[in-house]
C-alpha cells in the first residue's frame, strides 16, 4: 500500500470524478439568484455568445443555444436536420445510449455500423457502405474526447447528400485537422452533465453553422411558444403565440452561471486533463495485455474520460479489486445494441459489430480530472498494476 506524504497508510478513496466548481460559480450563482430570472434569460443568453465564440476560434461563425442536456440537443438537431418518421439515422454502437435514443425520439431508426479499432470511432468507409435510401444523417460520436475523422465523414455526406451531426458530449475542448465540433457538422450537441469537462450538474447547447436552425431550435427548445420569459415580462407585458409544438427543453440562468467561470478557466483544466492523461499513457504504455485508444497524432483529444482495454474474460475482475483498493471506476460503454431494449426491438446480437463489442467488453475508466493530484494519480496506477499482475500470474503459471 503506498504511503501519503505524512507516512501513513494512504487508504482514502480516489473518487471516480469530482468537479471543479469553486468559488467563481458560487459567486456567479449568487448573483443571479439576486435577479428577476431565474430562469432562460441575460445570463443564458450571454454563455450562449461566450461559447459560440470559442468553438467558432476565428475559423467559423458559429451560433449556439443553451438547453437542459445533450439528450435534448442531440434530439433538436435531428429534427431541424429533417430527420423524421421512416428516415434512418448511421451511428456507433460504441456510445451512451442517448445518442441513439435521440434518433429514436426523432421517430428515426438507428443503423448502427462497426468502429475502428484502434480509436473506437466511427469508420468513415463503413458509414459510406451502410448508406441506404432511407439515410437521411450521420450521427458522429467523439468518444472519450477524441474527434471523428471529420473530413472524411464530411466528404461523404455531401457525396450522399446527408446531414451530419455531432455528438460532442465529451468533445468540448477537442481539435482534429485545425477543426473544432461544429465547424464541419451540421450542428454539434454539448453535455455539461455532473461529470463532464465543466457542468451544471445537468445541462447542454447545440452549436451550429446555420443560424436558421438554432432560431428554430430555440422555439422548440420551449414548447414551441413566440417569446421566452424574459420577452414576456418586460416593462410591458406582451402576448405570446405557440407557432410550433416543442418541447421544455430550455437552460436556466442558474445553469448558465455555473458554465460561465468554468468555461474562462478551460484551456487551464484541460491542460491538467492534458498532463493526466499523458502520465497514464506514459505509464500503461510499455505493460503487455493493457492497451489503451489511440489519438490521432496531430489532433488535440478533450480527454474527457481516459479507458484502458484490458483482457475482456477478466474484466469485472479488475472493477472488483480496484473497488476494493479505493480507486473509483467505471465503464464507458459497454456495446449498447447488446442492451436489452436494443436487442428486443432490432433483432441485434453477438457478432455483429466486433470491434466495438471488443472494446466494450474490455473497457475500464479510470480517474482522470483536474482535481486529481499526482499523488493519487500514482496510487491508481499502481493498483492498476497490482490487479493486472495478479491476472498475468493466474494466467500464466510459471
Ligand atoms: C456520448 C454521450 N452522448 C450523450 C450524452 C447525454 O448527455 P446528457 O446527460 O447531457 O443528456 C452523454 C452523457 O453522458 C454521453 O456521454
Amino acid at each position: 500500500m503506498s504511503k501519503s506524504k505524512a507516512g501513513k497508510p494512504d487508504t482514502d478513496k480516489v473518487e471516480f470524478f469530482r468537479h471543479s466548481v469553486g468559488p467563481d460559480e458560487r459567486a456567479r450563482v449568487a448573483e443571479v439568484l439576486e435577479g428577476v430570472f431565474l430562469t432562460t434569460g441575460a445570463e443564458v443568453r450571454a454563455f450562449e455568445s461566450e461559447l459560440a465564440a470559442f468553438l467558432s476560434n476565428d475559423r467559423a461563425d458559429l451560433r449556439a443555444l443553451g438547453v437542459s442536456s445533450c439528450t435534448a440537443a442531440l434530439h433538436l438537431a435531428l429534427l431541424t436536420a429533417g430527420v423524421g418518421p421512416g428516415d434512418q439515422v448511421i451511428t456507433t454502437p460504441m456510445t451512451f445510449i442517448a445518442s441513439a435514443n435521440a434518433v429514436m425520439h426523432a421517430g428515426a431508426t438507428p443503423v448502427f455500423v462497426d468502429v475502428e479499432p484502434a480509436t473506437g470511432l466511427l469508420d468513415a468507409a463503413a458509414v459510406e457502405a451502410a448508406i441506404t435510401g432511407r439515410t437521411r444523417a450521420v450521427l458522429a460520436v467523439h468518444l472519450y474526447g477524441h474527434l471523428c475523422d471529420m473530413r472524411a465523414l464530411r466528404a461523404v455526406c455531401d457525396r450522399h447528400g446527408l446531414a451530419l451531426v455531432e455528438d460532442a458530449a465529451h468533445a468540448l475542448e477537442a481539435v482534429r485537422d485545425g477543426v473544432r465540433p461544429g465547424q464541419l457538422g451540421d450542428a454539434a450537441c454539448f453535455s455539461f452533465y455532473a461529470t463532464k469537462n465543466i457542468t451544471s450538474g445537468e445541462g447542454g447547447a447545440l452549436v451550429s453553422r446555420h443560424p436558421d436552425r438554432i432560431d428554430r431550435a430555440r422555439v422548440l427548445s420551449l414548447h414551441g411558444m413566440s417569446a421566452g420569459a424574459e420577452a414576456r415580462y418586460g416593462d410591458t407585458y406582451r402576448h405570446w403565440d405557440m407557432v410550433a409544438l416543442g418541447y421544455k427543453y430550455n437552460m436556466t440562468n442558474i445553469q448558465a452561471a455555473m458554465l460561465r467561470p468554468q468555461l474562462v478557466r478551460i484551456d487551464q483544466l484541460h491542460e491538467r486533463r492534458q498532463a493526466l492523461a499523458r502520465r497514464y499513457e506514459a505509464a500503461f504504455a510499455a505493460i503487455d495485455g493493457i492497451d489503451v485508444a489511440v489519438v490521432k497524432r496531430g489532433a488535440t483529444s478533450a480527454r474527457h474520460l481516459f479507458t484502458i482495454w484490458v483482457p475482456a474474460r477478466q474484466r469485472d475482475h479488475y472493477l472488483t479489486e480496484l473497488g476494493q483498493r479505493g480507486i473509483g471506476v467505471a465503464v464507458n460503454y459497454r456495446a449498447i445494441h447488446l442492451l436489452s431494449y436494443f436487442r428486443r426491438r432490432f433483432a441485434f446480437s453477438r457478432g455483429q459489430f466486433p470491434n466495438a463489442e471488443s472494446i466494450g467488453d474490455r473497457t475500464i475508466s479510470l480517474p482522470l480530472y483536474p482535481g486529481l493530484s499526482d499523488h493519487q494519480q500514482d496510487r491508481v496506477i499502481e493498483a492498476v498494476r497490482d490487479v493486472h499482475a495478479g491476472v498475468q500470474s493466474i494466467r500464466s503459471p510459471s
